[in-house]
């Protein structure tokens, strides 16, 4: 692998879990890149990751994607307290720190806390302490043509924070992320969103999971409002949508905002006019109103990747056009305004036909990224749906509430089927588990009245 260096990844501390899986979406970034990183430690709960990396090219190549990542340093030294980092860079090869430190180069050190604060004072005090280096450029705060970060790392519990850092560690900042990217996408500012619009944050994750890179064919199976379309488009996917509903994609269903309850849906209120606003226009392919458990597509098309959200049937309908009686026939005069009659179509149908379906349709090699709710007590990675076809590279979590949460599972197809349709493996919770989670509310709700009753009994009978 050559010569590596030492590289500093600061992650932002929010949807730990995505990142801090040695296959989460930094290290799909290197792998769609094909980047050689290497790392002495997993990456843990911690939001710093030292890794190994051949040239700044690299890291910059990481940060140009990566949402999770708030910057990446080219590592000088690293230590459990200040003396040792000093050491450490009064010792550093000349070969390292020349190159930036060049009289016509300006630069800055800046000082940052993770878990504890210091006064403005404190923080210069400990720039004046690196004053050994031999910078000999102006120093300049404003985009300077070197930035050094010194930072201090107080654990991530804020209710016992140490009197000295864990850990101290001082580079040169080679990049920042794409944190800015959810701000852009905001759904606040999005001019068609729906109830379970995908929060930009983690539409934009699941698309690095998913490797989507320019010309990419990428589809969503259970579009709704388009928010994952969005994200694919953005890292340069065309992008195919489908969903049953009628209205959602026309955008006829009632405003989601709360102030616009009132209103109508404005006419431009759609998935195309959600890409024109990030000028993706030209990524856009198409949206159908189809029902996954019927795909029309035609046999050989083939996705570069899917990212989708399926229904829970939760805060949306799961269902599919079916029928619970025994003969119907419409006539031919009917067929043109026939509305098909709907059935239910449980959780563990709708999985099993999206693995189904993604082996079908990816190429060797493409991923499949969807959410999978689970029952946190219920909870067995050995029950999550398994297709052998498919092997599951990724497996994050986001917890929703005190008992459910939601896991964003990761494919890769790495085999062709056969012909045959192999029954995907699932456990007894995915075929139940909307009738689990309304159990569980009504059984919370009674408790919650009874206690009610008793403290209003207790209160009215002082
Ligand atoms: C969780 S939402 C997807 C939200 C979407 N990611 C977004 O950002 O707006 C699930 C979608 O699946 C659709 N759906 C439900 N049953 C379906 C079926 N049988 N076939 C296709 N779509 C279906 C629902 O209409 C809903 O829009």
């Amino acid at each position: 692998m050559g010569n590596l260096k030492k590289y500093l990844i600061w992650f932002a501390n929010e949807h730990i879990d995505f990142r801090f899986q040695v296959s989460g979406e930094v290290v799909s970034i290197a792998n769609l890149f094909k980047i050689s990183i290497r790392w002495d430690e997993k990456p843990t709960n911690h939001p710093f990751w030292i890794v190994e990396l051949k040239s700044d090219n690299c890291a910059k190549k990481l940060a140009s994607r990566s949402i999770c990542l708030r910057s990446i340093s080219e590592l000088w030294g690293f230590a459990d307290e200040s003396e040792t980092l000093h050491q450490q860079l009064k010792n550093l090869p000349e070969h390292i720190i020349k190159p930036h430190c060049e009289p016509h180069l300006s630069f800055k050190i800046k000082v940052d806390m993770f878990c504890n604060s210091q006064t403005q004072a404190e923080k210069l005090k400990k720039i004046e302490s690196f004053s050994y280096l031999p910078f000999q450029g102006p120093v300049k705060l404003k985009n300077p043509d070197r930035s050094f970060q010194y930072t201090e790392y107080y654990g991530l519990d804020p209710n016992t924070v140490p009197s000295e850092p864990y850990y101290v560690f001082f580079g040169r900042l080679v990049s920042g992320g794409q944190r800015n990217t959810i701000t852009d996408m905001s759904l606040k500012k999005r001019k068609f969103i729906g109830n379970t619009s995908m929060d930009p944050q983690l539409a934009l994750i699941m698309a690095n999971l998913a490797k989507v890179s320019n010309g990419d064919l990428v589809l969503d199976p259970f579009v709704g409002s388009g928010s994952l379309l969005v994200a694919a488009a953005h890292y340069g996917g065309f992008v195919l949508g489908a969903d049953i509903d009628y209205l959602m994609l026309h955008g006829k269903t009632k405003p989601t905002r709360v102030q616009d309850r009132k209103k109508k849906r404005a006419p431009d209120e759609n998935i195309v006019n959600n890409l024109k606003q990030y000028k993706l226009r030209d990524r856009y392919l198409d949206v159908v109103i189809a029902d996954s458990s019927l795909p029309f597509w035609r046999s050989d098309l083939v996705l570069d990747s899917i990212i989708t959200d399926p229904p829970y049937g939760l805060r949306e309908a799961t269902e599919r056009i079916g029928t619970t009686k025994a003969e119907v026939s419409v006539s031919e005069s009917q067929l043109p305004t026939h509305i098909p009659s709907k059935v239910q179509y449980s959780l563990a149908q709708i999985l099993s036909d999206l693995l189904q379906f993604a082996t079908n349709h990816l190429k060797l090699g493409g991923r499949l990224v969807t959410w999978v709710p689970v029952f946190r007590s219920d909870y067995n990675s050995d029950d999550l749906p398994q297709h052998p076809c498919l092997e599951m590279i990724s497996n994050c979590e986001q917890i929703l509430s005190q008992f459910t949460s939601r896991r964003l599972l990761t494919y890769e197809k790495i085999a062709e089927p056969l012909g045959q349709k192999v029954e995907v493996n699932l456990s007894e919770s995915y075929s139940n588990f909307r009738e689990k989670y309304f159990n569980h509310v009504k059984t919370r709700r009674e408790k919650e009245n009874t206690a009610e009753v008793i403290i209003k009994t207790s209160v009215n009978g002082r």
